[in-house]
């Protein structure tokens, strides 16, 4: 199915694994895919959370499942993608979510622990959850897999080097996923949104300085919704985006033009 838009749910009978999908900008990508015929595994460390959202799924007419997850724990990796196959036979979409941020810190004062933590989740474990759910899409024929990176990776702020890092570092492990997983039909795309209030920059934005500073600077005067970084993940996942790989969709405000 390629070119029927009416009547159809672009995503019917697929499967797509979402991390860190109990919250914020995971969850509105849980629901979208879920929305476009998908049944989808959301995971993450707070069951609680992921329960919340798979009775939001179920209650849309949807089918879920939440696995406890530490992406860092390659036990735990092997055990969603197990969970995700014995529910539901198969993986064809990966949504890399996950990820954290720490306080500011001068790259003078960063810790190795703290380095070592958010290379972890949002760098590490983006390339091990990818290479257990490949293994899986590989074998049945192909798949999609959509990163969650961060304007951060192009545009640096200062007090978030580790961040900024892990984020970049993210858009190259797109593009060199994306060629070498091109063998098994496998496309790569990430999207990097800006600021998209949400738990993550809710101490941040408590700040009304930071926040009118954010506005100003962006040409759209506005922030992201999560709905808006779901609505782009959904594009890379539907049928019709099968010749687009390895390409990182910005959004945001157009921060990043100037
Ligand atoms: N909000 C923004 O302005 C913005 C901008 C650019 C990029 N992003 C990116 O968007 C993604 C989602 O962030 P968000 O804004 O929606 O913030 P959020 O609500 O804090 O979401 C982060 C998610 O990651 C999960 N997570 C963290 N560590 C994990 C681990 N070790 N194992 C499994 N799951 C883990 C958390 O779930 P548990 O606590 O249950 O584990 C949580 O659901 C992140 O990759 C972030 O870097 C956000």
């Amino acid at each position: 199915m390629t070119g029927n838009w009416f009547g159809v749910l672009p995503l019917q009978g697929q499967v797509a694994v979402v991390t860190g999908g109990g919250t914020g900008i995971g969850r509105a990508i849980a629901l979208a895919l879920a929305g476009a015929g998908a049944k989808v595994v959301v995971a993450s460390r707070n069951k609680e959370k992921l329960l919340r959202v798979c009775e939001e799924i179920k209650a849309n007419g949807g089918e879920s499942l939440a696995v406890r997850t530490d992406v860092t724990c390659q036990e735990d990796i092997d055990n969603l993608i197990a969970a995700s196959c014995e529910a539901f036979e198969r993986i064809d979409i990966l949504v890399n979510n996950a990820g954290m941020a720490i306080p500011r810190t001068s790259a003078l004062d960063v810790s190795r622990q703290d380095w070592e933590k958010i290379l972890g989740v949002n760098l590490t474990a983006v390339f091990f959850v990818s290479q257990a759910a490949a293994r899986v899409m590989a074998k049945n024929g192909g798949g999609r897999i959509v990163n969650i990176t961060s304007i951060r990776g192009t545009n640096a702020l200062p007090g978030i080097t580790p961040y900024c890092t892990s984020k970049g570092a993210v858009m190259a492990l797109t593009k060199a996923l994306a060629v070498d997983l091109a063998q098994y039909n496998i496309n790569v795309n990430a999207v990097a949104p800006g600021y998209v209030p949400t738990d993550m920059v809710a101490g941040l934005l408590a700040d009304p300085d930071k926040t009118n500073f954010i506005l100003e600077r962006t040409p759209l005067h506005k922030m992201g919704t999560p709905e808006e970084v779901a609505a782009a993940v959904l594009y890379f996942c539907i049928p019709q985006a099968s010749y687009t790989t390895g390409h990182t969709l910005v959004l945001d405000g157009g921060w990043s033009c100037y």
